[in-house]
């Protein structure tokens, strides 16, 4: 059975981008491989957290989970500061990495744009989620079409460090969804919905309301035309609503542009909104359920120990390869 590894960040409200990019294909890909699923809370202090936030964030997105279908007794879910082995590692992997090959980093680029300091943390970003992937052996990764940057640089140090040091890790694979890799803002269709955007109008939140998801799609902006076609070119705000009515119903591109053919943008953000409420609210009804029966916290030390087995004996052959007494 292959092996699939995934986390999201806790660093703020999950959204219907990481719904769409990433979420969905976890919960697709635990019946047919070995899954791991993190919650990246060390990946999350690379910007400042406030430590109340990051404690109840890194719950709500592990709940998140489970909500929207993740079965713990299929995929192992835990918290990546519960399992050591990636800190470890990660350590390890920094200083396989190149100066020049963080800076090409765009996530880096964008997140410390206009800052006047930033935590060498950001910088090493990806040398800690090489370690992630490299630490279970995982042959896909699910992840929104932004992390492939990240994904290549993964495969570049598992191969840099095999040459190196001897045959060790595999050489993981990224896996993308087929519509909706890349979910842009509601309100700038030229950047991508994001959970750090500090308009909340610029997002869906998984866990927004159904007056609000309305009153957001109803206000995200579009052209001034009224035809309702798939040209990301021309009309990225209306690909964009349309990859996310794609992604949340049955229809295809094709044949939503055929419902809407002549009947402009209103019917067509009405019914968009509809869908996602109908794929938001049950996850809502569930999550909300997995708060309040106080077992998420047994669900992730069951987790952290199955993922612990296998990241610790990766770990220690890639130490024993580079040299440490082990
Ligand atoms: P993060 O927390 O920013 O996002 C989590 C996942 O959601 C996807 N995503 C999107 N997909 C489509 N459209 C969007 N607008 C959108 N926004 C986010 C992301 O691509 C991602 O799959 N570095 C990672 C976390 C990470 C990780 C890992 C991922 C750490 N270690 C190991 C995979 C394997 C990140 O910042 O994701």
């Amino acid at each position: 059975m292959k092996t699939v590894l995934s986390g999201i960040q806790p660093s703020g409200q999950l959204t219907l981008g990481n719904y769409i990019g990433a979420i969905r294909n976890f919960v697709k890909l635990q019946h047919t491989h070995r899954c791991y699923f993190m919650v990246v809370d060390l990946h999350a202090i690379t910007v400042p957290q406030n430590p109340a936030d990051l404690r109840e964030n890194s719950q709500a997105v592990a709940a998140l989970y489970l909500a929207a279908g993740i079965d713990p007794n299929k995929a192992s879910v835990f918290l990546q500061s519960q399992v050591p082995a990636h800190a470890q590692l990660g350590w390890l992997l920094t200083t396989l990495t190149h100066m020049g090959e963080l800076e090409r980093m765009t996530q880096y680029k964008d997140k410390s744009a206009g800052k006047e300091s930033v935590g060498a943390g950001l910088f090493t970003y990806p040398s800690l989620m090489a370690a992630d992937i490299l630490l279970y052996n995982a042959d896909l990764v699910p992840v929104g079409d932004d992390q492939k940057q990240h994904l290549e640089l993964t495969r570049d140090l598992a191969g840099r460090f095999n040459n190196r040091f001897g045959e060790l890790f595999k050489i993981p694979e990224v896996y993308l969804p087929e519509v909706g890799a890349r979910i842009m803002s509601l309100d700038d269709a030229s950047k991508k919905m994001s959970k750090s955007n500090p308009n909340p109008g610029s997002y869906i939140a998984l866990l927004d309301p159904p007056d609000v998801i309305r009153k957001k799609i109803s206000r995200a902006v579009t052209d001034s035309g009224r035809e309702v076609k798939y040209d990301p070119a021309s009309k990225p705000e209306i690909s964009n609503l349309m990859s996310i009515y794609a992604s949340c119903s049955e229809l295809s591109l094709a044949e939503i542009e055929a419902k809407y053919e002549g009947q402009g943008y209103g019917p067509f953000k009405k019914d968009l909104a509809d869908c996602v409420i109908s794929v938001l609210e049950p996850i809502q009804a569930r999550y909300r359920e997995i708060r309040a029966s106080g077992e998420l916290l047994d669900v992730l030390k069951r987790g952290a120990e199955q993922a612990s087995e296998t990241a610790e004996a990766v770990l220690k052959a890639a130490k024993e390869k580079m040299g440490f007494v082990v």
